[in-house]
């Protein structure tokens, strides 16, 4: 397996998850690749983000996922296709995607969860992945606000899911990276809508209680 300092790259990189995440694991000594539509406006956005002990690089999403075999999407759900057929031949042997993304939508302020014919946003990415890449999906419940304030720690545990236990594991490996995170393996990949609904639900409690942080923590684990 490889080591847990190996370069991830995110795709969505400079988005709220993608960014927090990023910057959260550059802290964490990974070596980071944004992965943008627009590398150059994306390295005008690492920069805006001061000084990072690890070295954080730009690139393409092409270029991204072709330079690494750890990649996080976190990309908005409805761009997963185009993405996915944009990145057909790009993927190196080997490579572990780990899915970030939740099918909601927040049309006219109000939240809705999407009806994915596959089951959940990460078996709808798993039909669109070649049988060669390993998936997991993990950082789905993990709020973009938390992840953004890097003074703030994460103290919650995260849910990881995938398709093969080595994707697992890799995604579990990264999810212990971030300090203050615990990762509890909840299985195979199916059980990606059930953690969906989890992202739903903390988001529906932070509007309720009027707060930014909500998530979650198993007991008697
Ligand atoms: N926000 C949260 O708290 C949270 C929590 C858990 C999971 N997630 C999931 O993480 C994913 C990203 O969410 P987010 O809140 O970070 O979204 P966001 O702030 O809108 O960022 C998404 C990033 O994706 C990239 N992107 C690629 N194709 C795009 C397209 N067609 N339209 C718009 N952006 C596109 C953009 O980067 P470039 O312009 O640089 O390409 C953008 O910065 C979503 O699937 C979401 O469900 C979010």
């Amino acid at each position: 397996m490889a080591a847990t300092t190996e370069t991830v790259a995110i795709l969505g990189g400079t988005g709220q998850q993608g960014s927090g995440l990023a910057r959260r694991f550059a802290r964490a000594g990974v070596r980071v690749i944004v992965g943008s539509r627009d590398p150059d406006r994306a390295r005008a956005t690492v920069g805006g983000w001061g000084a990072m002990p690890g070295p954080i690089d730009v690139a393409s999403y092409a270029q991204a996922a072709a330079s690494v075999t750890l990649v996080l999407l976190a990309v908005p759900f409805g761009s997963i296709d185009d993405l996915l057929a944009e990145l057909r031949s790009s993927w190196k042997p080997g490579t572990i995607v780990i899915d970030v993304t939740v099918p909601v939508t927040f049309a006219g302020g109000k939240m809705a969860m999407l009806e994915v014919a596959e089951g959940s946003a990460s078996e709808h990415v798993r039909a669109r992945l070649s049988p060669e890449v390993g998936l997991a999906a993990a950082f789905k419940t993990i709020p973009a606000h938390l992840l953004g304030d890097g003074d703030t720690p994460l103290d919650c545990d995260e849910f990881v899911c995938g398709d093969t236990d080595e994707a697992r594991a890799r995604a579990a490996e990264l999810v212990t990276l971030l300090p203050g995170l615990r990762a509890v393996d909840a299985g195979p990949l199916s059980r990606a809508r059930s953690i969906e609904h989890l992202t739903a639900l903390a988001i529906a409690i932070n509007r309720r209680h009027k707060i930014h942080d909500a998530r979650f923590r198993i007991v008697g684990l």
